[in-house]
């Protein structure tokens, strides 16, 4: 099924040979839309490539120039709690490494377990913890495409945050930097969760990029990961948590993250 994904991609690239593919988390869509040239590929028109379900989520790729690169970029992603098995984001992620891929930006949108990072906090990605409940790689291992035991040290590149750092820096955009707890979800965390994930070392939760940066660094490729911080975790402020909110807090950040994800595009 990768060669078959891979192969049906590269049928559509032209003469496209992206390096760089990019992950859009909730509400950071309009990245996408300002690829130039594009060819949009609709996930339903890739046979084995699994179909994203959540609003505001539209579900395609998006292959073309951004900053004088040539990108791949994901206009949607694939959660684990829309009941996609983990192994399912390993199979696209080895078809991009078959394409060629080696660096791996992705965005997403978070929780905040302290009240240092309130809503609207655009944060690196140092590191993460994974309280998914399941890793993409349990199977069978191929060793060409990576090793049985991958070591993750260097999870998110050392030097592309350092780069990333810099540029914010430049572009005066201010950016945060932090650990990432995932949670399966659907549910948002009980406030004891909140209060655990924070003594645990997390900064922010979420429900995504995870299993995408775990099955990247298995490729050998290059992390670079963001999150935009859209609500403080539950039981830090009063009153109930909804997608509604959240959407508007990504709108909000989005300006200044694609500005600063697209000056890391340029300068990588
Ligand atoms: N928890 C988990 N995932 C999230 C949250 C949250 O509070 N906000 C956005 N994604």
């Amino acid at each position: 099924m990768i060669e078959k994904i891979a192969a049906q991609i590269k049928a559509r690239l032209g003469a496209y040979a992206p390096e760089t593919a990019i992950i859009l988390g909730s509400g950071l869509g309009a990245l996408g839309d300002q690829i130039e040239n594009p060819v949009i590929i609709p996930y339903g028109e890739i046979e084995g490539f699994p179909q994203s379900t959540v609003s505001g989520h539209k579900g395609r790729l998006i292959i073309g120039r951004l900053e004088g690169k040539d990108v791949l970029c994901m206009q949607g992603r694939i959660h684990l709690y829309e009941g996609h098995s983990p192994q399912s984001i390993n199979t696209f992620i080895k078809a991009f490494q078959l394409l060629g891929i080696q660096n791996l930006i992705v965005t997403n949108a978070s929780g905040s377990l302290t009240t240092d990072l309130p809503a609207g906090t655009i944060m690196l990605i140092k590191d993460h913890i994974n309280l998914s409940g399941s890793n993409p790689l349990i199977g069978p291992n191929d060793e060409a495409y990576g090793p049985r035991f991958p070591d993750m040290s260097n999870a998110y590149d050392k030097e592309l945050r350092a780069k990333a750092k810099e540029l914010a820096k430049q572009e005066n955009i201010s950016l945060a930097e932090g650990v990432y707890l995932m949670v399966s979800g659907p549910t948002f965390e009980t406030p004891s969760e909140v209060r655990a994930f924070r003594i645990l070392g997390a900064d922010v939760v979420g429900m995504s990029t995870v299993p995408e940066v775990i099955c990247a660094v298995h490729s050998g490729m290059k992390v670079l990961g963001f999150s935009v911080v859209v609500n403080l975790g539950c039981g830090l402020k009063e009153g109930a948590i909804n997608h509604a909110e959240t959407l508007r807090e990504a709108d909000k950040a989005s300006a200044n993250l694609i500005k600063l994800v697209r000056t890391c595009i340029r300068e990588i």
